[in-house]
């Protein structure tokens, strides 16, 4: 019986896949069968590294998605390696800290920068590609918690994650029709550089600890089944979705 979660003969490009939650996606797209183009602005060896007992083909692509760019190159370079982009994940993403009242232009901006108008304009380029031979593909967004809520001290965070579910959702009623499947998860608090500063700070650590059902944070790896299921053909009839990986904090 085929497994609809197989993901062999597919092509995956991760964003930011060189740490964190990128790089668990990337490991878990490729444990599931499908080749890996990891693209940021760090070394790709340590994702390298954990992939390679996977044997899947692999290709690193440097690239700075603070503005657009690359976009070209890294399609070119996806297709280099497998012929077409069957899946692309949209995980790199910063955040910036400071009170509302002191916020200022460029945290706004950067933020903005990377986490919406890069993650429009690759699915869109992605989207050319892969409605010109007509096969579709999936396009796989990361949201956050703060696509739901308004979070604290991080404005630009917030609008630009609100901004990618309404995005995904835009997308999906879009190209649903013409077989590519846009969708997003929401990780909840997760181990990462990205939530780092919240960890040192013993106070709100341990707010949130108290707060998620399954009384832990999440790890990397927490994610990369949500993403195997959403890039497989086992989710081929969802569309606009953004799912919460969330240890249940949206339940509270
Ligand atoms: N951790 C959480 O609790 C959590 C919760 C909800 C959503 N998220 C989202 O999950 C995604 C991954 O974050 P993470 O938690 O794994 O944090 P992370 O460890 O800080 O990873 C962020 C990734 O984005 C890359 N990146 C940043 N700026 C870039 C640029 N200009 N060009 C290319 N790549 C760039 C980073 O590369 P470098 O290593 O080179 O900086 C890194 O690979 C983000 O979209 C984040 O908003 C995280």
């Amino acid at each position: 019986m085929q497994n609809a979660f197989d993901l062999q003969n597919k092509l995956a490009i991760v964003t930011g896949a060189n740490t964190g939650i990128g790089q668990g996606i990337a490991l878990s797209l490729a444990q599931a069968g499908a080749s890996i183009v990891a693209v940021g602005r760090s070394s790709m060896d340590e994702t390298r590294e954990l992939i390679s007992p996977t044997k899947v083909p692999f290709r690193a692509v440097a690239a700075d998605l603070s503005n657009l760019a690359p976009i070209e190159e890294i399609l070119d370079a996806a297709e280099g390696l497998s012929g077409r982009v069957d899946i692309l994940v949209n995980n790199a993403g910063i955040i910036r800290r400071a009170d509302a009242i002191d916020f200022t232009e460029s945290d706004w901006d950067d933020v903005m920068n990377l986490n919406l108008k890069t993650t429009f304009f690759l699915s869109q380029a992605a989207a050319r590609r892969m409605l010109k031979d007509g096969k579709g593909g999936k396009i796989i967004n990361i949201a956050s918690l703060l696509s739901f809520q308004g979070g604290i001290r991080v404005p630009s965070y917030t609008a630009s994650k609100s901004g990618v579910a309404g995005l995904t959702k835009l997308l999906a009623n879009e190209w649903a029709a013409k077989g590519i499947n846009v969708n997003a998860i929401a990780p909840g608090y997760i181990v990462t550089n990205n939530t780092e500063a919240l960890r040192e700070d013993a106070k709100r650590s341990a707010e949130i600890l108290s707060r998620i059902p399954a009384g832990r944070w999440g790890h990397a790896e927490d994610i990369g089944g949500a993403a195997v299921f959403l890039a497989s053909s086992a989710a081929n009839y969802i569309h606009g979705t953004v799912l919460p990986v969330d240890g249940g904090w949206l339940a509270r």
